[in-house]
């Protein structure tokens, strides 16, 4: 199986609210309409999720009664990007079902506290494409939380040991200090612990309602254990996700366990 996240900052312009990029998601759908094996998507929320769960701190979940309201509106902004992502799917014929986190996994403390990979094998047997996506969950102690998509990815990637997992970013990966800042910033092209360790710590700063950049890598690491190769690809060039998912070498971060 292929494990694949459409982040939210390649599907939406993560700086406008509800703002669905559909040229490139529709290019993305058709580079995995290409794939030969067995197929899972997960996509993040962008700004369909982060910017109205962060203003009102949906993530520390329940701390006063104005946030109901929220909870209810970002679940239906969610759910309105992945129609949005399914109907995309679907129009490159592949055969896309939703599968959203609290159908599969119990939450608390912003955490699963169970998980049945039942509901995504059913849908694979009968040969559909489960979808999963960042969300806002019940939380046993928190009322609410929220599941990133990468947590659902990190519960896919135990649960079914895919042969490959790939993030698409609006990056070519994992570079040594931000490239949106210094033009003398290097990929990495092998990522692991050391990695990891390495890493200024000032990069958790920058961190959104899902964590910092250094959660997201450490989660990586983890999902790395669990299949045979996990890279990090631009989705934002085209080819890039296709080439991965064929087996073709491709610019990219390769995270390795250790
Ligand atoms: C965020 O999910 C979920 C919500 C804010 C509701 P992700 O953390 O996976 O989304 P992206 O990929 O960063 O946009």
């Amino acid at each position: 199986m292929i494990l694949v996240k459409l982040g939210g900052s390649v599907i939406t312009d993560k700086s406008r609210l509800r703002t669905f990029r559909k040229a490139s998601c529709d290019r993305l759908s058709k580079e995995l309409g290409q794939a030969r094996a067995a197929l899972a998507v997960v996509h993040g929320a962008g700004s369909f999720g982060h910017i109205e769960a962060k203003k009102h701190a949906l993530h520390k979940g329940y701390k006063k009664e104005s946030q109901i309201q929220a909870v209810a509106s970002v679940q239906r902004d969610v759910r309105e990007l992945n129609l949005k992502v399914l109907e995309s799917l679907i129009d490159s014929g592949i055969r896309a079902v939703s599968v959203p986190p609290a159908s599969a996994g119990t939450f608390s403390g912003g955490k699963l506290s169970s998980f049945s990979k039942t509901p995504f094998e059913v849908q694979l047997d009968l040969g559909l494409i489960p979808v999963s996506f960042g969300d806002v969950v019940p939380d046993r102690s928190m009322g609410f939380s929220i599941c990133s998509g990468d947590l659902m990815m990190e519960a896919l990637a135990k649960a079914f040991r895919p042969k490959l997992v790939v993030f698409c970013a609006d990056v070519d990966g994992v570079f040594d200090r931000d490239p949106k800042r210094s033009a003398r910033a290097e990929l990495i092209t092998e990522f692991d612990g050391t990695s990891l360790r390495n890493m200024r710590r000032t990069q958790a700063r920058h961190a959104d309602v899902t964590g910092s950049i250094y959660g997201k890598l450490e989660r990586m690491l983890v999902i790395a254990r669990h299949c045979e190769k996990c890279m990090i690809v631009n989705g934002n060039v085209p080819g890039r996700l296709r080439n991965a998912i064929a087996g073709r070498q491709v610019i990219a971060t390769r995270v390795v366990p250790g």
